[in-house]
């Protein structure tokens, strides 16, 4: 069985994007692969969530991740924290990864632009931690967004650097991942692409019905066609690719033909999207706030991913310490 593995930094509530795009991709993958799913805590520090809220952030990413129906029997869900053997490996690649090719890094040079007055070292070498996170399972797959492709070159790179250093075919080169089809793009509220944590145009799998009543009529459209079978603008294609998501498809056939004939409604069409967002969040909701309740059942899934993830790691550690050449006296 092939190894899949991937990591959310615990940094916000999963929205209708992270969940369609990615989790439910997950739950499906859980039988047939391999899976290893963790929230990335340590990746979080380089933003210093204070301590009163690092913990709360972590349990809130569990608790979405298995209401969403990861399974901890399954598949390994662990917090990146709980397997020291991921920042001794980190310790091992920094080695081998070079300075100018880190500050090349397209998402690196982003941070020196929008926060130049905290350039961190734990930014320049975030792609070696991540690269950690991944290998150290040996893992083959990682199904991530368009976003992670230049990190995940990066882990490639220095798996193979490794390998050749060493004469050995040790790391599988990982590739990312796409369910054998196109990646689906949840588009955000705000008229312009994709569902964001940080933009604030997301719905979030916790929000109420009010607020999700609200965000929705807000969503931007434009002043209607003016001829029939018109060309759709950017903001209502997007409203339209989520009714698709979420409703039936006769909904969306109905909201569709009244377009093609000038008779559409934005309002009618946005109250009916509203209402089907709602009815995807609002189980999904009772089951996080249930989760969040039970200390018992997060404790006892996170002990057993702790386990399980610990138990592959050190098995890596192990030969990469005697690949490297380290011997007990
Ligand atoms: N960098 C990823 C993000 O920002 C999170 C992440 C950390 C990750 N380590 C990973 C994703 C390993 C996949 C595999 O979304």
């Amino acid at each position: 069985m092939e190894t899949v593995l991937s990591g959310i930094r615990s940094t916000g509530n999963l929205h209708l994007g992270n969940y369609f795009g990615a989790v439910t991709n997950f739950v499906k993958m859980q039988k047939d692969y391999n899976c290893f799913f963790f929230v990335a805590d340590l990746h979080s520090l380089t933003t210093y969530p204070k301590p009163e809220d690092l913990h709360n952030n972590v349990r809130a990413v569990l608790a979405e991740y298995l209401a969403a129906g990861i399974d901890p029997e399954q598949s390994t869900l662990y917090v990146q924290s709980d397997v020291p053997e991921i920042p001794e490996l980190y310790l091992l690649l920094n080695m081998n990864a070079y300075v100018g090719e880190l500050e090349r890094t397209t998402t690196f040079k982003d941070k020196i632009r929008t926060q130049p007055d905290n350039v961190n070292a734990g930014l320049l070498t975030y792609p070696v931690l991540m690269a950690a996170d991944i290998i150290i399972h040996r893992s083959h797959k990682v199904p991530v967004g368009k976003d992670q492709e230049q990190n995940l070159e990066m882990t490639r790179k220095f798996a193979k650097r490794f390998n050749s250093m060493y004469g050995v075919e040790y790391f599988p080169l990982p590739e990312p991942f796409n369910f054998g089809k196109e990646l689906l793009k949840v588009p955000g509220l705000d008229g312009t692409g994709k569902m964001g944590k940080t933009s604030g145009n997301g719905i979030y799998l916790v929000d109420e019905p009010d607020i999700i009543r609200k965000k929705v009529m807000r969503a931007v459209t434009d002043a209607g066609p003016t001829t029939e079978n018109q060309e759709m603008t950017e903001p209502v294609k997007n409203i339209f690719s989520l009714m698709e998501i979420v409703s039936s498809s006769d909904t969306v056939d109905h909201f569709r033909a009244e377009y093609n004939a000038c008779r559409i409604r934005y309002g009618d069409m946005k109250r009916q999207l509203a209402e089907d967002i709602i009815k995807v969040c609002n189980p999904l909701r009772e089951k996080i706030k249930e989760i969040l309740a039970d200390d018992a059942y997060i404790r006892k899934a996170t002990d057993m991913g702790r386990e399980k993830a610990r138990a592959s790691a050190s098995k890596t550690l192990k030969e990469v310490r005697e690949i490297i050449g380290f011997r007990p006296f």
